[in-house]
């Protein structure tokens, strides 16, 4: 819809600024201006100043900048269309429409949000009344607070088939049909489409009752789908909408961060932990318009998906999705949750300070697109490792920016490169077959120790391992052999640069079936090549740590440990290229020195008791205790 210059100029006039900023922010003031704390990065003395004449905001500390449409766009995260209507209507003007149809349409939409509205304060009641005592129970049972339940705007529909319509009497049929809440089949009957459920709201970003989900209260019922959401509406398009934006939209312009979760409740269960800036697709894989809504409000927006198989998919096709997308400064981050845990389940079963410690540190696109092709398939033949290569290639030929595409290319290369091309390690003890320099189970190793050689073995290993991080991985494997197997790829590249690793991967890998899962410490330090590392804060070594949780802890770790050799070697191939292309090779080693960092700020973290304050407060300590090693 095309707007006049003047009708804007008209617009911004009719509207005072400092009145709309004063919604949601202090000000004072100051002259003929107002001042305040930005409300765009934080701060402790004022730098954003308001000046109504001009009708202009501008911060001196961060240069943000804007009239009042920009306000609403920025800070409140609207739609410039969706601005602009607000602002009118509270000027008192009428948005003109270009075309009839395009009123008439708008006109629609204007009477179906008084149907779900009316629906919502419908709904709520009824989970008030005697009818919800059922939805109430359940509701109690996921531990939501008062204020929570209150702000989600929960409600109830009630079994009834036609308990909304005798409650909604007052909106004719056909608007009541077309808002979602009533379905007509044929020429039978129409019913209401939610029955016996636990309903949410579903707002637009203007905070408009849109749609709604509907869950169903008994978990073991199996025949109905635990989720029912409103069909797409004129209202309603659920590729375009993300549950809780309008809420999640102005406090994550202040964070700086907004985290995208797979559902509805865990949006709520963050929000009543205190992490108000969390939005959710409905049910759908995250669309290119809702990554491009993201994009509005943040640079990289995080993705806090299940670490099991269909929460990963999701993050894969989110991440496919995003690739075309790409351009400079817009990114995703990705978190990896434990597999078989929501962000709700994470947040009741270990804290809040679990879920903040991940949050604050999630994997970069480029890395996890990396890692997700390494684990796509076996790594063992040159054949796979060609694989991967393609499948590399690949992901970077969907993205349409030439500088970034680039740069992809070539630091997924690299990271190819290091990992399919290492430099040959010097040996120290002759390989008794195969290639020297190629790693291959049970070839390079010395004789299976026995018990008393393991002690002296043990010792070595123990003193002579590169550092902490190291030993707590081997450690971390004694205690879950089960996933010694998981990692044989990862491991068999680690032995093909060090040597002395080697022979601890070959016992490993040699005993694997032996060995029981999670006895305290399975082998005794008398025939172990792996010494236990005294002050272990490692999760997956301290006693109690979840399982499942342990073993996603301790996959991290291998991965860390196996790429810092990469980045080793990748740093030595930086270096001997200097003469040729100093500028070039200067930038890689920055990269590198950057990447080494990141990875060593992660193993701090790992090592801290992943409670996100001790990680903030020693991360860098630890880190550069753990870290040692490169
Ligand atoms: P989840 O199964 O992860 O739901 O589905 P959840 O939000 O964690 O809900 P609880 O904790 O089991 O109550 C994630 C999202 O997928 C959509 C919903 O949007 C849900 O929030 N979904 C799921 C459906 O639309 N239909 C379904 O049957 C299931
Ligand atoms: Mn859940």
């Amino acid at each position: 819809m095309a707007l006049s210059p003047q009708w804007l100029d008209e617009l911004r006039a009719r509207v005072t600024l400092s009145s709309v900023i004063m919604r949601t922010e202090k000000l004072q003031r100051a002259g003929r201006e107002w001042k305040a704390c930005c409300p765009f990065h934080a701060e402790k003395t004022p730098s954003f100043t308001v000046n109504d004449e001009k009708g202009f905001y501008h911060c001196f500390g961060c240069g943000a900048h804007g009239d009042v449409i920009r306000w609403m766009t920025d800070q409140r995260g609207l739609a410039f269309m969706d601005a602009v209507k607000e602002l009118a209507a509270q000027a008192g003007m009428e948005v003109p429409a270009p075309d009839p149809r395009a009123a008439q349409v708008a006109e629609q939409r204007a009477g179906l949000v008084d149907v779900t509205e009316a629906a919502q304060g419908w709904f709520a009641g009824n989970l008030a009344s005697a009818d919800g005592a059922a939805a109430r129970a359940y509701l109690a049972t996921r531990g939501f607070d008062a204020h929570t339940v209150q702000r989600f705007g929960f409600g109830y529909a009630p079994a009834d088939r036609q308990a909304l319509k005798r409650a909604l009497g007052a909106f004719d049929e056909s608007a009541l049909q077309e808002a979602g809440l009533r379905i007509a089949v044929d020429d039978k009957e129409p019913y209401d489409r939610f029955r016996d459920r636990l309903m949410l709201p579903i707002h637009d970003a203007r905070g408009r009752v849109i749609a709604f989900g509907g869950r169903i209260l008994a978990p073991d019922k199996t025949d109905a789908p635990k989720y029912l959401n409103s069909p797409d509406t004129p209202l309603f398009d659920k590729g375009r909408t993300l549950y809780n934006l309008h809420r999640a939209a102005p406090v994550a312009r202040q964070s700086g961060r907004v985290v995208v979760v797979e559902g509805y409740m865990d949006v709520i269960a963050l929000a009543a932990a205190g992490i108000d800036e969390a939005v959710a697709p409905l049910g759908t894989a995250l669309t290119e318009r809702q990554i491009e809504r993201l994009w509005r409000m943040v640079d990289a927006p995080v993705l806090c998906f299940d670490g099991d198989n269909a929460g990963q998919r999701a993050a894969q096709r989110a991440i496919g999705r995003a690739l075309p997308l790409l351009r400079p400064g817009k990114s995703l981050a990705i978190v990896r949750l434990p597999a078989g845990l929501d962000p709700d389940d994470l947040i009741r079963q270990q804290g809040r300070a679990a879920l903040d410690a991940l949050l604050a540190a999630p994997a970069s696109l480029i890395h996890t697109l990396w890692a997700f092709e390494c684990d796509a398939q076996p790594l063992l033949t040159p054949e796979d490792k060609a694989g991967l290569k393609e499948r590399l290639l690949a992901q970077v030929d969907a993205i349409q920016h030439p500088d970034i595409k680039a740069l992809y290319r070539r630091e997924l290369l690299e990271r190819f490169s290091a990992f399919a091309f290492p430099p040959r390690p010097p040996r120290e003890w002759p390989p008794r077959g195969g290639k020297p320099g190629t790693w291959q189970r049970g070839v390079a190793r010395p004789p299976v120790p026995s018990p008393a050689h393991a002690a002296a073995l043990g010792r070595a290993a123990g003193g002579g391992l590169r550092d902490h991080l190291e030993s707590a991985v081997f450690a971390g494997l004694l205690r879950f052999p089960d996933q010694i197997m998981r990692h044989e790829a990862a491991l068999g590249r680690l032995a093909s640069r060090d040597p002395q690793a080697a022979r601890v991967i070959d016992y490993l890998l040699d005993r694997v079936e032996t060995l029981e899962p999670e006895a305290a410490l399975p082998i005794s330090a008398d025939d172990s090549p792996v010494a236990h590392p005294d002050d272990s804060h490692f999760p997956f070594l301290r006693q109690g740590t979840d399982p499942d949780y342990a073993r996603t802890v301790l996959a991290e770790a291998v991965a860390l440990l196996v790429e810092r050799p990469a980045l080793e070697a990748a740093m030595e191939v930086a270096t001997a290229r200097f003469a040729a292309d100093p500028e070039g090779a200067l930038a890689e080693q920055a990269r590198l020195r950057q990447r080494k960092l990141e990875i060593e700020r992660r193993i701090g973290q790992m090592a801290s008791n992943h409670a996100a304050a001790a990680a903030q407060e020693h991360g860098a300590e630890q880190a550069a205790q753990a870290g040692s090693g490169i």
